[in-house]
């Protein structure tokens, strides 16, 4: 079925939008009068997101200007001017200047949306440190594997999430030489100690080293669809990316509150939760609590939040709760919502046009992307469930595989294919930690293969068909089937484990295991139920398995590769393809 495009009349927008003409800025863009527009460091010593983010601001006519408005779930609100945080995130890089760490070595946390995360993150920038947000619900295993693959040096944490999922598993740990706890006001130890008491004792005067723009400012995991998380590298240079898509795509005025609501341990939460606003001077608001259908339309309403950028699920559980937002709210600040990271129904689009009074901007972007690369810019008109196009200075096709290792771009419209972008924005990850041969997979002839399917129409539209792989994005979050599977098999009864995302109306997948069990092991609903909460407790309910089926055996090719694709063909009962390599001839 398809929609009608929802027109603009530029006219009728409050605001102008920073791109009015399209074709114009794609033509007159380049990278150097984007770089211009923002300052380096004094002196010719380079580019640090901390810098253009906070510091520029503070030394110059914004220092009294609210920089983060944080939301406590418990009703309470704290205010942090550009000044305030120069001050904080300087204190925070004497810190680790103190412990001894420098550039390059990894500071993680692990916490929800607390001020402390904005200030870590940024005191990081500031020491040339390599920042590294895990989300908070991961449970112990993810979290282990994160910590360990990312050498982490720092974890900023609650004595609560340290005990938890921490402390029975640092001996395993070795690089890990300081926890720094946000809500403890003494030492716990010496390696184990209180970030209020440091950050009194701490100097709130920092001279940021020289930077070089290539220098690493990020640590981001994602999932494969084999093996463990990857740790996508992105460098200081990324912030002239996330100030071009704040300007083109967020739209970002100098009088804009912003609200991103993305979880910070991932990167939307990193690239648009913190850095892009705050690169634009403008006020950032974050909220403490979780998912709220009243909360949220009052936050949009009582913060007079006019660009709003948030996810499909969000939205869509929105949609369920029968609230109708700009009839109960004042929701005249709002002019512009986007979302992300998932794919964005059309009906969702509608609905949302109704019921905020302004439409949903869809845009699209990956952790290896560093920022947004393809949207439905303010002034365009949208096609409900279109991604939109391409940003300027940024080169994206779909792309045919040949099977000599080349690609073949593909003219004819809506053709479906690889979604390919030509390599050499600033934000582009730099690598994956420690594994260069996974790095280089991702390319070829040239393009950078996303992962994704998809097909562009005859307007240079782009829409998502699917991923190319096994991977679940399950409420927006990024999860790989084989590190739900390692975790499985780890269970005495488990011979075997499968995967899949299993399509859901409201999540967009729902993650399913497929067990087989040990010699001797009977199904039953009580092992089901053990094997939901065993997952559950190690890898937090955010990412275990919500269903699980028992098989007799779970199908793998002769290689011994699980079949996913033949347990989710099952799953929703569609032709199983191929099955010439399945193990036992089926
Ligand atoms: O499959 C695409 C999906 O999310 C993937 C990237 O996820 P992640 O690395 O966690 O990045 C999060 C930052 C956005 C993509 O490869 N995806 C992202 N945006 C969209 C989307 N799928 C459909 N429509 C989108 N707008």
């Amino acid at each position: 079925m398809s929609f009608s495009p929802i027109k603009k009349n530029l006219e009728l927008l409050k605001t102008a939008p920073n791109i009015l003409d399209y074709a114009q800025a794609f033509t007159d863009f380049s990278w150097d009068t984007i770089r211009s527009e923002l300052q380096g460091l004094p002196e010719g010593k380079g580019l640090n997101i901390a810098h253009e983010a906070v510091d520029r601001h503070a030394n110059g006519g914004l220092r009294d200007h609210v920089a983060l408005r944080w939301l406590g779930s418990e009703g309470s609100m704290r205010e942090f001017t550009y000044g305030e945080l120069k001050g904080l995130s300087n204190r925070f890089a004497n810190i680790l200047k103190k412990i001894g760490l420098g550039k390059g070595d990894r500071v993680s946390t692990l916490a929800g949306h607390i001020p402390e995360m904005y200030i870590a993150a940024l005191g990081t920038f500031k020491n040339t440190s390599v920042f590294c947000p895990l989300f908070s619900a991961f449970g112990p295993t993810p979290i282990y594997q994160r910590l360990s693959r990312g050498d982490a040096k720092v974890l900023i944490t609650t004595i609560r999430s340290y005990q938890l999922k921490v402390s029975h598993q640092r001996d395993s740990l070795p690089s890990l030489k300081y926890v720094l706890l946000v809500d403890v006001n003494d030492h716990l130890g010496d390696a184990l100690l209180s970030l209020p008491r440091l950050m009194e004792e701490s100097n709130d005067r920092f001279t940021i080293p020289p930077t070089d723009p290539e220098d690493i400012a990020l640590l981001h995991f994602t999932s494969g669809t084999t093996g463990m998380p990857k740790g996508a590298i992105h460098v200081h240079n990324a912030a002239c990316h996330h100030y071009m898509t704040g300007k083109y795509v967020l739209d970002f005025h100098p009088e804009d509150v912003f609200w991103c609501t993305a979880d910070p341990g991932w990167i939307t939460g990193t690239s648009y939760g913190i850095i892009a606003p705050l690169l634009h001077g403008i006020t950032n608001v974050v909220d403490e609590a979780d998912f709220d259908a009243t909360r949220w339309c009052r936050i949009l309403e009582t913060q007079k939040v006019s660009v709003w950028y948030t996810a499909p699920t969000a939205l869509r559980r929105l949609m369920r709760s029968g609230l109708e937002p700009s009839r109960n709210c004042d929701l005249s600040n709002l002019r512009l919502i986007h979302s992300v990271g998932e794919p964005l129904n059309p009906e969702a689009v509608l609905w949302g046009l109704k019921a905020f009074g302004v439409p949903i901007h869809d845009n699209w972007w990956q952790t290896e992307t560093g920022g947004i690369m393809i949207a439905n810019f303010p002034a365009m008109e949208i096609r409900p469930g279109s991604m939109g196009r391409p940003l300027p200075g940024i080169e994206a096709a779909i792309v045919h595989r040949t099977d000599k290792n080349t690609v073949k771009v593909v003219e004819e419209p809506d053709a479906q294919g690889d979604l390919a972008l030509r390599p050499g924005w600033p934000s582009m990850f730099r690598g994956y930690l420690h594994e260069e041969e996974r790095y280089k997979k991702c390319f070829m002839d040239g393009w950078y293969l996303t992962g994704d399917l998809a097909r562009r129409d005859a307007d240079g539209y782009f829409w998502f068909v699917s991923r190319a792989d096994d991977i679940i994005k399950t409420s927006g979050h990024m999860v790989g089937p084989f590190e739900i599977e390692s975790v499985l098999m780890e269970h005495p009864a488990v011979a075997e484990a499968g995967v899949i995302g299993k399509p859901d109306p409201l999540i967009g997948e729902m993650v399913k295991a497929f067990i087989s069990l040990k010699p001797g092991r009977e199904a039953s609903e009580e092992l089901r139920l053990e094997l939901i909460g065993f997952a559950r407790k190690k890898l937090g309910a955010a990412v275990a398995p919500k269903e699980i089926e028992f098989w007799d055996a779970v199908p793998k090719n002769t290689s011994g590769k699980i079949m996913r694709r033949l347990l989710k063909a099952r799953e929703l009962g569609l032709p199983v393809g191929d099955l010439s390599t399945l193990e036992g001839g089926e």
